[in-house]
């Protein structure tokens, strides 16, 4: 029996040596001192020896027994900490490996010719005001000096949702909810920026969705001349300094007079494809707010004059980067989109 034991423990010891891990390593603890294991398997045999070999081999059988336990745990010790180490190196960071690039977008081109008027606007004592895309047929045209049936509203084809609800056709819906939350007491300072949708097809110049931003001042004594230095400011800052404006008797319902704004082309009036030869280019449509307007939305158009505008933004962005097709706008090619980072 004591043979039995020996060779049970170098057998165990070598298996404990050729441990490569710690999974291994249990196996051989469940093996040798487990429940059904061969030193459990010689304790059971102790029945039939004599009085005097039993506490001998009692005490061998834990001596064994010890010598293997003791065997493991250092095992795991070593094995333990080469597990450690490998993970160390597995987690070894390379800190001259060159780190991989942060990608920046660009802000679309609409957002930054949007928020560039804003702040110039912004800056002359304007605030933001911001009106519903799904709007009623009301402040969209009868309000605006368009009532139904009128030829004008021709000019503008509208998606109907039924027959007092609208997609808004332009931005300037936002003058008349303005003036109406000013109860009819001035001043009005106004900038409304927004998606504005026409029943259109889409081609080059054309958009069934772009963008708009009006422009509203109501006062007492707003004279022509204060929209037309308005207007001057705007495209200098926009276009360049050297940039001249001027104004063509045109129609709008709403305004009265009513001007079509140019502003000088870049080729400095030498005549170019931009242009189409003229010199001008034509940017936005404004006038004087008329009377019907103002007295509509609660002013007295005895006491209060205004001016408005209202403008595309894809149009100023096109003429500002040279843009040739309005659906670059739309398709989110990133050829285009990256043109407009500041970061590159
Ligand atoms: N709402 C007009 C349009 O979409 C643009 C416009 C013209 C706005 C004259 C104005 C204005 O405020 O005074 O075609």
């Amino acid at each position: 029996m004591e043979q039995q034991l020996n060779e049970l423990q170098s057998q165990a010891l070598e298996k404990i040596a050729a441990a490569a891990d710690l999974k291994e390593l249990n196996d051989i603890r469940v093996a040798y001192l487990g429940k059904k294991g061969p030193v459990t398997e010689v304790l059971k045999g102790m029945g039939k020896l004599s009085a005097e070999e039993r506490p001998k081999m009692g005490a061998l059988v834990n001596v064994v027994r010890e010598t293997i336990a003791n065997a493991i745990e250092e095992k795991q010790t070593v094995l333990e900490a080469a597990a450690i180490e490998q993970q160390l190196a597995l987690e070894t960071v390379d800190v001259t490996l060159p780190g991989s690039p942060v990608k920046i977008g660009a802000q679309h081109p609409l957002t930054r010719i949007t928020e560039e008027i804003e702040d110039l606007f912004i800056g002359m004592g304007y605030t933001v005001a911001e009106g519903p895309e799904v709007e009623q047929d009301y402040y969209n045209f009868e309000a605006l000096n368009l009532p139904k049936g009128h030829p004008a509203r021709d000019m503008q084809d509208t998606f109907y949702i039924t027959p007092e609800l609208l997609m808004r056709t332009h931005t300037s819906p936002v003058q008349v909810r303005t003036m109406q939350k000013h109860g009819g007491r001035g001043p009005v300072k106004i900038i409304c920026p927004g998606k504005v949708y026409r029943r259109d097809s889409d081609d080059a110049t054309h958009s069934h969705q772009f963008t708009q931003i009006e422009g509203l001042v109501v006062g007492e004594n707003i004279r022509m001349s204060d929209l037309k230095g308005t207007l001057d400011v705007f495209a200098k800052k926009m276009f360049g300094a050297d940039r001249e404006i001027r104004l063509r008797p045109s129609f709008f319902p709403f305004t009265e007079p009513s001007v079509e704004v140019d502003v000088s082309c870049m080729c400095g009036g030498k005549g170019c494809s931009i242009c189409k030869g003229t010199g001008w280019i034509e940017v936005l449509g404004a006038g004087m707010v008329h009377p019907n307007v103002l007295e509509m939305a609660g002013f007295d158009s005895t006491k209060y004059t205004g001016f408005a505008f209202g403008m595309g933004q894809e149009r100023i962005a096109m003429l500002k980067y040279g843009i040739d097709d309005i659906r670059h706008f739309y398709t989110n090619d990133l050829r285009f989109l990256k043109q407009f980072s500041v970061h590159e």
